[in-house]
């Protein structure tokens, strides 16, 4: 069954080759889907014919949202931790603990139901593509838990047994235990290890130990980096080849210079992951993204969406922030909420729309991807289609 999308007001590809500017716009567009695939795009005029039609009436089409950060395997709510940042409180990561003792408690179940009612929010705001992090069971049992409830969600579930040291417990020790049982018994569930580089949670040294030893296991690394003060984490990203440096909140030349070194050289960059949903909920300045661009690193935009520091699940809101408050530009923000978002997955299949591509898409309410930053807190998504089919 070939499915016709015609009416296309404007077509976002992020493919230059297929349309105008960086995101490869087209206008008065229509999209051929083929067994889950992109199979024709280009001009209306020109479509085939196919056996089922949507007529998108002028509306605009972008790429599935890839959100490549988020913590959704959790319990419990920290809503009055938020008021009490509101009204002054700094944060510092420690209310992770309060998620822990929260999702230990509660059952396979109560996980799966909280992790399927936000990923329906996801797909409503447009995301097809998601990354799920483990990090709030911090054991041997818990960690690999959380992880195949996130396996019932997607492919890309990433090791974040690293996220704090639970209570009572020496780093040192802690930290072996993660590279070693809580690694063995994770990493059949899991395709990335992440870990929180920073003071109080883990040092430079502590954080090349667990990363190392997951990419021994097979994994690809991540990493939570310079959020909440400078340090080491982004130049241990570049050292080691993550994929992904999240977070760049406090980036020093060096660590901006190091994000856009590697790609010059053709060798697969490390992302500079954003995520300005958490500068948002803990009242922080946002990350030098006009910077990390200007430099030529590659930009992701994420949720982070988690219980603590980001409870949203909205990339359309995190484009508007970017947009607002990071000076990035709408296209640059769209880019990086798609295509940024499928590099910093090492994903060629998802964030743009060219023929072979996935057919993930949304159709907005919309007649262009400006309105996504102009129309913040606007629900924009007419209908997404996921792997080809309307959701
Ligand atoms: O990415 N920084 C570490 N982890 C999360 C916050 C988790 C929490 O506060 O529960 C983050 O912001
Ligand atoms: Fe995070």
């Amino acid at each position: 069954m070939t499915l016709l999308i015609d009416g296309i007001g404007e077509l976002v590809t992020n493919d230059p080759g297929l349309g105008h500017g960086p995101l490869g716009l087209l206008t008065d567009a229509a999209i051929v889907v083929d067994e889950g695939r992109v199979a024709w795009v280009g001009q209306r005029s020109a479509a085939p014919a196919a056996d089922r039609r949507i007529d998108a009436d002028g509306r605009a089409v972008v790429p599935g949202f890839v959100d490549s950060h988020s913590h959704l395997v959790f319990a419990g709510d920290r809503a009055a931790e938020f008021a009490a940042r509101m009204a002054g409180e700094p944060y510092s990561g420690g209310g992770i603990r309060t998620t822990v003792a929260a999702t230990r408690a509660a059952s396979d179940d109560e996980l799966h139901a909280t992790v399927g009612r936000i990923r329906r929010e996801m797909l409503r705001q447009g995301t097809t593509t998601i990354e799920i992090k483990s990090g709030y069971g911090l054991s041997v049992s818990d960690e690999p838990r959380s992880l195949a409830v996130a396996r019932e969600f997607t492919d890309e579930t990433t090791f974040l047994g690293a996220h704090v040291v639970p209570a009572d417990t020496d780093p040192d020790v802690y930290t072996a235990l993660v590279c070693g049982a809580m690694l063995d018994a994770a990493a059949p569930y899991a395709r990335w290890v992440d870990v929180f580089c920073e003071r109080g949670a883990f040092d430079v040294d502590q954080s090349r130990a667990v990363l190392t030893a997951g990419m021994s296991a097979g994994l690809g690394a991540r990493i939570h980096a310079n959020q909440l003060t400078p340090g080491g984490g982004v130049r241990l990203a570049v050292e080691l080849g993550a994929a992904s440096a999240d977070h760049c909140t406090h980036l020093s030349v060096e660590d901006i210079d190091a994000l856009a070194g590697l790609k010059a050289d053709g060798v697969a960059g490390t992302v500079a992951t954003l995520l300005p949903g958490a500068e948002f909920s803990t009242r922080s300045p946002y990350p030098n993204a006009r910077a990390l661009l200007d430099a030529g690193a590659t930009v992701a935009l994420a949720t982070d969406c988690n219980p603590g520091s980001s409870y949203t699940s909205s990339m359309p809101f995190c484009i508007a922030l970017a947009v607002r408050e990071m000076r990035m530009t709408p296209a640059e923000a769209v880019w990086s909420a798609t295509a940024g978002g499928a590099r910093a997955l090492r994903r060629a299949d998802v964030g743009h729309l060219a023929v072979g591509a996935r057919a993930d898409l949304a159709i907005l309410d919309a007649p262009s991807h400006l309105h996504l930053a102009y129309r913040p807190g606007v629900p924009l998504v007419h209908l997404v289609l996921l792997n080809g089919e309307p959701k």
